[in-house]
């Protein structure tokens, strides 16, 4: 199993961060989005911990996820909230939908899950098809900086009643030139009457921001409008350069 198969750890390590990425998507709507935005796709949507909230604010989104166990947990949390249960088990590079949507998102890195290059053109080409003219997809992603060191090692705690849960973070390895990155990842787990761990190990395909681009440019529906980083200020949208790691790719649906 998957660390991402245990929805409600998954919750409780991401479920603190909601509040700036749901302030800077909103924002995103407003400003980049033609026209009005109502209807939203989060591929790789996970348990949902930004959808139920963009639901509450009074749009309408649909989510994909490739793990059954996050997808439950997500439309449980839905239907609890009184809205639809709307997340499916579909593969992000390979889906259709029935109608088009005004704006997607994709914030912490799930499309570096793709690790080839016809995988994440083929996801490119399927949120072209999927997203109307006027509308954007929000893709946040790490980038390898050409200068500096690159993020190596992670650990932070969450905490929700007697439930504690470490997530610690490393790389294994990394191949610039095959593109790949593998993290080990842990969660340390704690009751009040036990203590387990569970391991998991996470490639991700890399990307210089040459490479990013000459990706997007070979889907000719989309165009990079804007850029911002992890920080989701909409005041500092930013440039990228050869020392940029993380940022927020503002896709326009040309
Ligand atoms: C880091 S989680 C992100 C979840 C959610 N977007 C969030 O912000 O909390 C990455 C998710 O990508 C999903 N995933 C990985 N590869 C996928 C694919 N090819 N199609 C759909 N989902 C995928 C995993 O199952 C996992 O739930």
């Amino acid at each position: 199993m998957s660390l991402y198969d245990y929805p409600r750890y998954y919750d409780l390590v991401y479920g603190s961060d909601w509040k700036a990425e749901v302030d800077f998507l909103t924002g995103v709507f407003d400003r980049h989005v033609r026209g009005s935005t109502k209807r939203l796709l989060e591929p790789a949507c996970g348990t949902g911990r930004l959808m139920f909230r963009l639901e509450r604010e009074g749009y309408q989104v649909d989510g994909i996820d490739l793990s059954q166990n996050a997808v439950t947990y997500c439309n449980q949390r839905l239907l609890r909230h009184g809205f639809r249960s709307s997340a499916r088990v579909a593969d992000m590079t390979d889906f259709t939908v029935k109608s088009k949507y005004c704006a997607a998102f994709n914030t912490i890195n799930s499309f570096r899950h793709l690790e080839k290059h016809t995988q994440a053109r083929d996801h490119l080409a399927c949120m072209a098809k999927a997203i109307r003219r006027g509308g954007v997809y929000i893709l946040g992603l790490h980038l390898c900086p050409r200068f500096g060191e690159p993020v190596e090692e992670e650990s932070w705690i969450a905490r929700r009643g007697h439930l504690c849960v470490q997530t610690s973070m490393w790389l294994v390895e990394r191949n610039l030139r095959k593109r790949f990155e593998r993290f080990h990842m842990r969660y340390d787990i704690w009751t009040p009457t036990d203590h387990k761990t569970l391991d998991d190990e996470f490639n991700f395909r890399t990307y210089t921001r040459q490479q990013f681009d000459t990706l997007v440019s070979e889907i000719p529906e989309f165009e990079i409008e804007a850029m911002y980083d992890f920080s989701y200020d909409l005041n500092r949208p930013i440039k990228v350069d050869d020392h940029s790691e993380d940022v927020v790719y503002i896709l326009k649906r040309v």
